[in-house]
């Protein structure tokens, strides 16, 4: 088989790729792993900068987004028993968030793909990269029992922190720096109404807390727990007592419980691979980088990556320039590390260490009041909440 651009996994990078160059006529093909099924079984965060927004509208997936999508115009801190609220719009000129799901944003771009034909090989194993450092490289893998070979110009590693592409590069051409957190987030979802109309980020000494959503009748939540935790030791109604423990008197009244259609503790891990190109393998999204959680950067900077990796290929088979090509990695890694400073900066305002010296804890509570206290700080935190320029 032959293609001009391989992609090598079928998550939220991958599929966006994919149909930004099938709309550039640049022919592609994926390769994942897992069953579709699988892949839209994974549950992560919710908060799309405009950005990318904009980018999954130029791909012509935007329409049950902004159906479904409900757009935010600022969210909750809550510490000290009390609610503050960061009026996103006011302090970045207008701006906004959209919260909707990645799983559906998954879902409306693998339904596109099929839509428009372009072919995706599900359940690929053993999938091997060949000759990226020279002009022909490609792919081996497993389908159907049968062994394949793919050639192509480019490789686009969209496979995650997990995947085969990172793994492919020699050691001595890639450095990583990596910063793992001692604590998780046990995530609930359930059909109840959000307990506020916005989002809750909340700091108290049991723990840091999150309330997200759906939708109008979906919540998500989230708790800090030590990573000795088991989520097998979590009944619902433990969580919901923990949860409500951690509220504001007024938040804890209104919540509204029920059964948990999912529950999963995730680790919180700061990490960036450098460069992001090795000759004709580009990493992109999870691949190259992971944030934590707090302030939901992880979908966004990933859209931002491919934006670059699209328009760099494009300009390379359209306009035989090599400027993106050549300009990728370091446009794509300034943008990460900020996202990357402003998750590890939220995640250690909002989060309480083990064993945390009590004066580490009056600091971070100092920082939250001057935060709330100052339009400046606040705007600060707004611009970075609601996404840097691409
Ligand atoms: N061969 C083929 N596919 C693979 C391989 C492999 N060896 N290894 C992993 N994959 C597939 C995975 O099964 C997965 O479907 O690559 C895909 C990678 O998807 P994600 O992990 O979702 O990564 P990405 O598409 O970059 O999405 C980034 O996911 O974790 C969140 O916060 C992150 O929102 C961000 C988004
Ligand atoms: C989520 O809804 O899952 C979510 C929202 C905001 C975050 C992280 C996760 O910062």
């Amino acid at each position: 088989m032959r293609t001009q651009v391989l992609i090598i996994g079928a998550g939220p990078s991958g599929l966006l790729l994919g149909q930004l160059l099938h709309k550039a006529g640049v022919a592609n093909l994926i390769v994942e792993r897992q069953t579709g099924d699988y892949v839209l079984g994974r549950i992560r965060a919710g908060v799309l900068e405009q950005t990318t927004v904009d980018l999954l509208d130029e791909a012509g997936v935007g329409t049950r987004m902004h159906a479904e999508g409900l757009v935010h115009h600022g969210f909750e801190l809550m510490f000290d028993g009390q609610r503050h609220h960061i009026d996103l719009s006011r302090l970045t000129g207008g701006k906004s968030v959209m919260v909707y799901g990645q799983t559906e944003v998954t879902r409306d771009l693998m339904e596109a793909r099929a839509a428009v034909g372009e072919q995706t090989l599900y359940s690929a194993s053993d999938v091997e990269l060949f000759g990226f450092d020279g002009d022909q490289p490609g792919a081996r893998c497993t389908v159907d029992g049968e062994r394949i070979t793919i050639l192509c110009d480019y490789i686009a590693g969209c496979d995650g922190y997990h995947g085969v592409s990172r793994a492919s590069v020699p050691a001595s051409a890639i450095k990583t720096h990596e910063k793992v957190y001692p604590f998780g987030w046990l995530g609930v979802l359930s059909d109840t109404p959000p307990v506020s109309h916005e989002l809750i980020y909340g700091r108290h000494e049991r723990g840091f807390t999150l309330c997200s959503m759906r939708s109008p009748t979906r919540s998500r939540y989230y708790l800090q727990v030590p990573l000795s935790e088991q989520v097998g030791d979590w009944s619902d109604e433990r969580f919901w007592n923990e949860l409500r423990a951690r509220m504001d008197p007024e938040a804890a009244a209104a919540l509204v419980t029920g059964p948990s259609l999912e529950k999963s503790i995730a680790p919180l891990r700061s990490f960036v691979a450098e460069p992001m190109r090795f000759g004709r393998l580009f990493l992109a999204g999870d691949a190259a980088h992971i944030v934590p959680p707090t302030g939901a950067k992880g979908l966004n900077l990933a859209a931002s990556d491919v934006r670059y990796l699209s328009q760099a290929f494009i300009e390379h088979y359209r306009e035989k320039s090599e400027a993106g090509i050549e300009h990728y990695s370091a446009r794509c890694l300034s943008r990460i590390w900020k996202a990357e400073r402003f998750s590890w900066w939220f995640t250690s305002l909002m989060h309480n260490l083990p064993n945390e010296p009590e004066i580490d804890a009056k600091l971070h509570r100092a920082e939250l009041d001057y935060l709330v206290g100052s339009d400046a700080a606040k705007a600060a935190m707004a611009e970075n909440y609601v996404g840097l320029p691409v």
